[in-house]
């Protein structure tokens, strides 16, 4: 069985290949990881007789080179470098299923987020949107994860919560007590694998949302840095209203609204607050607790 992953070098992409490379029943498995540079590929990876890397941009549909692909894992390559990243998504969806349409491509599994359903009022997230319709019909079989935000996102608070004096990190997620779901990348591929090699699947397109073992809060996230370092760590909220001259400090300007947009939306009130009415019937969890993703963000730190 070959399985492509498209791009490779994403930290979702990299979570995936790990899990398929632990699969012991697959001896049998060929994955060929798609790369805009191929020598950025990990000898963790390269070394393993199983995996090659190979060279394939989504700006060009004619680099992706798909043949003999069983299942192909996609997703869609976040830009800071263009004025319209929802103009960017469509793009680098229909290179993909140009690419898949020039193939044998039986299943694709596509990583996209909570809220991709909705057209609207999503911001950021609407880039999911765009390759869901594009991609869902691609291939015979599909499969959809809609990931909850990434734990890993908190890694934007190490720096502040190591270095000063007076420990904190900054929130977008306001209240502090409100609680959303939140899953660790590394759960993100052990399921994208498995659904890239089950043999079988209910439907297609077959979707659903992946979430940790339970909701979070900041308040979690707060004890989570206090455990992990011993110190005490201050949240420092962002208000709704302060969001663009938050993101302004390292977005560029294209993407600030994207941005505030998609915060607003997850937060009490937004679109995506009052939830999918179906998520609860297809909600997957991954087992990976937040403590466990911010105790590793200082593994191996004094
Ligand atoms: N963060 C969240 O909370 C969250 C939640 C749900 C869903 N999502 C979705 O998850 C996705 C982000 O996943 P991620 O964090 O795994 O991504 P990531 O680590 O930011 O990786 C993006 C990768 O895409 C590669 N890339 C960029 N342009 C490319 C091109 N033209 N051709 C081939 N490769 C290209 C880059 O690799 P090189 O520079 O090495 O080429 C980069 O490593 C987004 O679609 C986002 O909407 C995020």
């Amino acid at each position: 069985m070959q399985i492509t992953i498209l791009p490779a070098s994403s930290k979702t992409a990299q979570a995936t290949i790990r899990s398929l490379l632990s699969t012991p029943t697959n001896t049998n498995l060929h994955i060929r990881g798609l790369y805009r540079d191929p020598t950025r590929a990990p000898p963790e990876f390269t070394s393993h007789p199983a995996f090659h890397a190979t060279h394939g941009d989504i700006r060009d549909a004619n680099t992706l080179d798909l043949a003999g692909t069983d299942a192909l894992f996609v997703m869609t390559p976040p830009r800071h470098d263009v004025d319209d990243i929802f103009q960017w998504a469509r793009e680098a969806s229909e290179n993909t299923r140009a690419a898949i349409e020039r193939s044998s491509v039986r299943r694709v599994v596509l990583l996209s987020s909570m809220g991709a359903e909705f057209e609207s009022g999503t911001g950021e997230i609407r880039t999911n949107h765009i390759a869901e319709e594009i991609l869902q019909d691609a291939a015979p079989e599909v499969v959809i994860v809609r990931a909850a935000y990434f734990m890993e996102n908190w890694a934007g608070g190490v720096s502040s919560v190591k270095d000063q004096e007076n420990p904190y990190f900054e929130s977008v997620i306001t209240p502090l007590e409100y609680e959303v779901p939140m899953v660790a990348i590394k759960d993100i591929g052990s399921a994208c694998a498995a659904h890239l090699l089950t043999p079988t699947l209910p439907e297609s397109p077959y979707i659903f949302e992946l979430h940790g073992p339970k909701p979070y809060s900041v308040l979690d996230v707060q004890r989570a840095f206090k455990d992990a370092t011993g110190k005490d760590v201050a949240v420092r909220p962002v208000e709704k209203q302060d969001l663009p001259a938050f993101f302004g400090q390292f977005l560029p300007p294209a993407l600030v609204g994207p941005f505030v947009e998609m915060t607003v939306g997850f937060l009490p009130g937004g679109v995506m607050a009052q939830g999918n009415p179906d998520a609860e019937k297809r909600v997957q969890r991954g087992r990976t607790g937040l403590g466990d993703v911010i105790g590793g963000f200082f593994e191996g730190s004094a």
